[in-house]
């Protein structure tokens, strides 16, 4: 697949209750178009990743919104929602839409502002990716979260302190990128005797409430402007390419499926990008996967085909993943959602500028030696849609 990844952008993940969605838009769009030495006059879509700004913030129609906002004249522009999938769902839409012949350079805003509202009132719009029957029983994601864990735990012996040394790697890895929401190391016993959510899942077993933005500029590598860029930007920055780009649904409630022990859709999507990249699970160096508690990051491990199943606990939790420990694989570089935040809509763009960063060696503390082939797994609701993207460094 001949599609580029020319620029990125980033603002600071976290409770910015100064900062305007706007600002938020500016800041991520200004530096990924800066970054591919492009104006707003070179694009020609923009497409919007959002999963609550309808409800929380009482404003739709982002598409027209932000290309007015952002400068972008009369472009078409649209909104992707897809629940926390949003963001993956939307780089899928621009990838798909760049390979219809139909434009030339996407970009893909992903934002979400969540903190200046209500926690229950956030919680409650959270539970919209969920089902009727689910909201009726009062279930909120954590709860939902919490049945797939303790489901892990009968099956699979899984325990708490496994659970709670995913969220010490991802706070160790947020504490070295400068965006991430905390910066503060935990150790297991402080996670385990954090605040009880939803048994067995602690308060810091969670991703938090966030804000924040992320962006992305796609393009066709064929584009000759983009070679004439490329050739500009040689010895400055490597080119990174989109190889695989692959979506899976399952049942949005978990009721609903044969397996609590698994995310179907994960495995589906993964699968089939593996096979669209040609590469294997043990080719990917590093690895942003949708950490939205700590038993998902084990569940993704697995469905990813990382680890057999059951193993990934004792995986993760024996440092196999960890910056600096990992022999093959490191996860969540950028903190994950846990350590690094998790703006619903934006999460799956900044997943993406992650790996894009390690692929270019530009990663600063946090770099992965050598990295060169990238993967990333964002999820929707309990599982019921999920996006990979794999990502490789062209030599
Ligand atoms: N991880 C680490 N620290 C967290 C945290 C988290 N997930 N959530 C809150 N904190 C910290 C806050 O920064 C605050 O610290 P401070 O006292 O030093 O300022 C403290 O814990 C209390 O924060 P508060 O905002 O009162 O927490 P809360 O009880 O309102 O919310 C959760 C905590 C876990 C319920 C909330 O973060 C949550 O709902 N997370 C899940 C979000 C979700 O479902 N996303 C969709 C996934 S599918």
């Amino acid at each position: 697949m001949n599609i580029n990844v020319s620029g990125i952008g980033i603002t600071k993940f976290g409770e910015l209750w100064d900062v305007s969605p706007r600002s938020l838009a500016h800041q991520a769009v200004e530096a990924a178009l800066e970054d591919a030495g492009l104006t707003a006059s070179d694009i020609d879509v923009l497409i919007v990743a959002n999963m609550l700004s309808g409800i929380l913030g009482n404003q739709e129609h982002l598409g027209a919104l932000f290309c007015e906002e952002l400068g972008f004249s009369h472009i078409p522009s649209f909104k992707v929602e897809g629940a926390c999938a949003s963001g993956g769902l939307a780089v899928h839409t621009a990838v798909n839409s760049l390979l219809g012949g139909q434009y030339k350079r996407v970009v893909v805003l992903g934002i979400e502002k969540m903190t200046d509202h209500k926690p229950e009132l956030v919680s409650s719009a959270l539970m919209g990716a969920g089902t009727n029957e689910e909201r009726l029983a009062g279930v909120t994601f954590p709860g939902v979260y919490a049945l797939l864990a303790q489901a892990h735990m009968k099956t699979y012996g899984t325990t708490e302190e496994q659970m709670a040394s995913v969220a010490v790697k991802n706070h160790y890895h947020a504490s070295l990128n400068p965006n991430a929401q905390f910066h503060t190391l935990l150790t297991v016993e402080k996670v385990r005797k954090s605040a009880c959510v939803a048994d067995p899942l602690k308060l810091l077993d969670c991703s938090p409430i966030s804000d924040g933005a992320a962006a992305v500029i796609l393009q066709k590598t064929e584009d000759p402007s983009s070679l004439k860029l490329r050739r500009a930007s040689r010895g400055r920055k490597a080119e990174i390419r989109i190889v695989a780009s692959q979506v899976a649904t399952d049942t949005l409630g978990v009721a609903q499926r044969r397996s609590l022990t698994m995310l179907k859709a994960t495995e589906i999507a993964a699968t089939k990008a593996y096979k669209e990249a040609g590469v294997f699970p043990k080719d990917i160096d590093i690895a942003e996967v949708h950490d939205c508690f700590t038993i998902a990051e084990i569940l993704a491990m697995e469905d990813l085909g990382f680890c057999e199943k059951g193993k990934a606990a004792a995986f993760i939790s024996n440092g196999k993943t960890t910056l600096g420990s990992a022999k093959n694989l490191v996860v969540n570089t950028s903190g994950g959602l846990k350590g690094c935040g998790h703006p619903v809509g934006a999460t799956g763009v900044k997943q993406i500028v992650e790996i894009v960063e390690q692929l270019r060696g530009r990663a600063g503390k946090r770099q992965v030696s050598d990295a060169r082939i990238g993967l990333t797994h964002n999820v929707g609701g309990s599982g019921a849609t999920c996006v990979v993207h794999i990502l490789r460094k062209q030599e």
